[in-house]
């Protein structure tokens, strides 16, 4: 029996802030962001969509209401959760009106949550063949104004609908993990944005790639030639380019070496043009490349490794199934472009806005029409989200 990915889903939130705006405005060569980081733009999520409303958002965006019958599990990764015990999950679940019987939590290890949630949904349905899991990584990426992490931040959901027999991508048993206990990036619940020690954050992601790949190698019998793409975390492209770099076997013929390095440029395009988006970067790098990829065929295998700090590192792999082109978007980057600019000064004020809670803990908000999911009030400290109805 396969197992895999059946169907993808991304969201996003309507607003984006171009980057040669940041440069000007803080002062720095554009060149360093477009060049030195290879990103463009960022998506900026205002107060009422956060994990919860982007999470819904890339999952309805796939799912059927056949679909919605048959989940028997949901799990999110997220490293921007909205309350320390009630899991985003179980809002997510609701949301989607899916069947009552089903197991909803939330997981987390940085951005390399939703790879562990992947290899748990796959030992499920192993043992209930029938059952379908939804797996969604939600994050919004906040590092604060005026950081050095400030033009690598970004917004955004991709859902994961995993089924036997699946439509898109089938697993290999091949995961290989790796533990390591460093403070490269983390943020203590008292805080609203991340600490990081930056340059030592880039040191552990690409020697956690080295040794890992080394130990995957190792224990798999495989190399980079049985690979026709290698997706990575995308904390910012230049990082990954980076890490590909490092791995790249010199010994493999010229037209393979090209075919690595020019998935790679398919599976950062996404990125640039949203930012980090945590747990789900890694897999937004995957969407990107098998719906801009013209390389790729049916039975490639694709190796992805994912990356959390503090850390938590695993490669796998996972091979592409005949048919999965029927499963993507072919207009996701013209929609992308469909985002509302905004002011420097405007992304400060909608993105660092914080909700103004009365004595007894309400709040209630407005300007979401365009969302599809949105939070629209806080009642007595209770967040409360619905589907915004679109008038025809
Ligand atoms: N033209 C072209 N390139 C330029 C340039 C110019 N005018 N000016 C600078 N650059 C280049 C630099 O040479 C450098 O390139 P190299 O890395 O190849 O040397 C690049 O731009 C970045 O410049 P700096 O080294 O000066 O670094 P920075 O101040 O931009 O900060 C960072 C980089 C520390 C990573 C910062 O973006 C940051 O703190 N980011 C958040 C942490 C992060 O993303 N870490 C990644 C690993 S952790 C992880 O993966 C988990 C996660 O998602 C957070």
């Amino acid at each position: 029996m396969t197992i895999g990915i059946d169907k993808i889903g991304f969201a996003t939130s309507n607003y984006v802030l171009k980057l040669k705006d940041l440069a000007e405005e803080r002062g720095i060569d554009p060149d360093k962001l477009s060049k030195g980081l290879l990103l463009k733009e960022l998506s900026i999520a205002p107060l009422t969509e956060d994990m919860v409303t982007l999470g819904a958002a890339a999952a309805d965006s796939i799912l059927t209401a056949e679909d919605r019958k048959k989940i028997d599990m949901v799990i999110v990764a997220t490293e921007s959760g909205i309350d320390q015990s009630k899991a985003s999950a179980v809002f997510i679940h609701g949301l989607l009106d899916i069947q009552p019987f089903a197991r909803s939590f939330e997981i987390k290890e940085a951005c390399y949550g939703a790879t562990a949630a992947l290899d748990y949904a796959k030992l499920h349905i192993e043992k209930y063949p029938d059952s379908k899991v939804l797996v969604l990584a939600s994050d919004i990426a906040k590092y604060g104004a005026h950081t050095p992490g400030e033009p690598t931040q970004g917004a955004g959901a991709i859902a994961m609908l995993l089924s036997r027999n699946p439509r898109i991508l089938a697993f290999n048993d091949d995961n290989v993990a790796q533990t390591r206990d460093v403070m490269d990036f983390w943020r203590p619940n008292y805080s609203a944005t991340p600490y990081v020690n930056g340059i030592y954050s880039t040191q552990q992601y690409l020697d956690s790639l080295k040794t890992t790949w080394a130990e995957y190698q190792k224990r798999q019998g495989l190399s980079l030639k049985d690979f026709a793409a290698f997706c990575f975390h995308l904390p910012y492209p230049k990082l990954a380019l980076k890490g590909l770099n490092k791995i790249m076997d010199k010994s493999l013929p010229q037209a393979q070496q090209d075919q690595l390095k020019d998935n790679f440029e398919a599976s950062i395009l996404y990125s640039q043009k949203v930012g980090n988006i945590y747990t789900g970067s890694l897999f937004l790098g995957l969407l990107s490349l098998l719906e801009n990829s013209d390389q790729l065929k049916a039975g490639d295998k694709i190796a992805l490794f994912s990356y959390g700090s503090g850390a938590v590192a695993e490669i796998f792999s996972a091979d592409l199934v005949p048919g999965y082109e029927e499963q993507l978007s072919q207009t996701r980057l013209e929609e992308l472009n469909l985002r509302q600019p905004l002011s420097v000064a405007d992304y400060e004020q909608l993105f660092f806005a914080e909700a103004q809670l009365d004595e007894a803990g309400n709040a209630s908000f407005s300007g979401y029409e365009n969302q599809t999911f949105a939070l629209t009030e806080i009642a007595e400290h209770q967040r409360k989200y619905s589907k915004v109805e679109k008038s025809s």
